[in-house]
């Protein structure tokens, strides 16, 4: 296997100075459509011309089956390329060349084992597995898309480590903000320990406009995650089945489905998606001095006696807590003293505390209004 992506990789691009870009796709919860996501994005940014890096990370092996590979078959996947990075089995060994623009790490049962196969490994290195993995290859691509299984485990947590953007597709008739806010609160600690932004968007998939649910649904994502959100909402689509069941992408399967114009029209979005550029420009002028802004400091108070660690995350940083917020904690007798440190343009803004890992309402801000999934979120106007 992988005589095709070794005369690609000749061209050698090496990483960090390209463009490739690597996207996990994420969500502890199973059935929301991330392998439908992972491989049909996949498939629609190889359409529009672009070289694409599946990487699957699940067990179950789901994309490499709907990439029409049999994991029964192979001799060699992604486990022991992870297992043990050094080894003999290298990353470029394994790749198989699925269609024109696509690549293949493929995934086995045996992934399932990996924290026992390199458990004798301090931790740091067993989050960092793949990211050196990817790392040590030459790059050809634009983008590394790696379907993540349904848990917050090793192998999310290696898929995060090596990423630099998240999509969290969110089923539309089936959100439960719990969930979305456990995820939110593992990116947020991540980005602390690997010192980079993982920039995260929801896609809302399987919506079925017909029922109001699904529209009222879709309604309250947006108002929750507003600009994290895409604009591409993923309709329900029985193509998307078939086309996995046939080992291929929708746009090969059936061109001239919502699945695939849906997916052509993500694939659009996450290609013109520049986050970091995005931010910066809020601060630097034309000549690339700090331009004048419009942005206040506004600070967040929280005093206790028992609490061990706080932070805050709002409609202003994509709902990750801490994101885009400077701390300061300071001593007052037996208390702790947080301080929140927010550049915030004018406007109304909702948040919550993350007390603990628990989330709720600020105790010292009065002002709350019930959020769009039911529960209160504190209000926050900037003037
Ligand atoms: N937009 C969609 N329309 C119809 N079926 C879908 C759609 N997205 C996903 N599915 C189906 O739903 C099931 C779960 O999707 P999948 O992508 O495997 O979710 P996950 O990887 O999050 O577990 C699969 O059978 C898949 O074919
Ligand atoms: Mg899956």
């Amino acid at each position: 296997m992988g005589g095709d992506s070794r005369s690609i990789q000749a061209a050698a691009k090496k990483m960090g100075q390209t463009e490739t870009r690597i996207l996990s796709i994420v969500n502890q919860k199973g059935g929301c459509g991330k392998t439908t996501t992972t491989v049909n994005l996949a498939g629609a940014l190889a359409a529009q011309g672009s070289r694409v890096l599946v990487v699957d990370m699940d067990p179950q092996a789901h994309a490499t089956l709907a990439l029409g590979i049999d994991p029964d078959e192979l001799s060699q996947n992604l486990c022991e390329v992870l297992s043990d990075p050094g080894g003999p089995t290298r990353l470029e060994q394994i790749l198989i060349q699925v269609s024109t623009g696509i690549e293949l790490a493929p995934a086995s049962l045996a992934l399932s084992d990996l924290e026992h196969r390199i458990s004798f490994k301090q931790s740091g290195a067993k989050t960092g597995r793949l990211k050196s993995v990817l790392h040590s290859i030459p790059w050809v691509y634009d983008f590394v898309l790696i379907d993540c299984p349904p848990a917050l485990n090793l192998l999310t947590l290696n898929a995060l480590w090596a990423s630099t953007s998240v999509i969290v597709p969110l089923e539309a008739s089936f959100f439960a903000v719990d969930g979305v806010q456990k995820l939110l609160s593992t990116i947020g600690l991540l980005e602390e320990r690997i010192g980079h932004s993982l920039n995260a968007r929801v896609l809302p998939t399987l919506f079925d406009g017909r029922t109001r649910y699904a529209r009222e649904t879709l309604r309250d994502i947006r108002t929750l995650f507003y600009e994290h959100c895409f604009d591409t909402v993923i309709r329900q689509n029985v193509k998307l089945q078939e086309a996995a069941r046939h080992g291929m992408p929708i746009h090969r399967y059936a061109p001239s489905t919502p699945g695939a114009e849906d997916y052509a029209a993500a694939a659009a979005e996450v290609a013109i998606w520049r986050p970091s550029v995005r931010a910066r420009q809020h601060f630097l002028a034309e000549d690339g001095n700090v331009a004048p802004t419009l942005e206040r400091e506004v600070l967040i108070h929280f005093q206790d006696e028992t609490s061990g660690d706080v932070r805050v995350a709002g409609d202003f940083n994509g709902w990750v807590p801490d994101k885009n917020v400077a701390s300061r904690v300071e001593s007052n007798g037996p208390d702790r003293v947080w301080t929140k440190v927010l550049r915030l343009a004018p406007g109304t803004y909702q948040y919550r505390c993350v007390i603990d890992g628990e989330w709720c309402t600020d105790p010292g801000n009065p002002d709350s209004v019930a959020g769009p999934m039911g529960h209160p979120n504190s209000v926050l106007h900037v003037r």
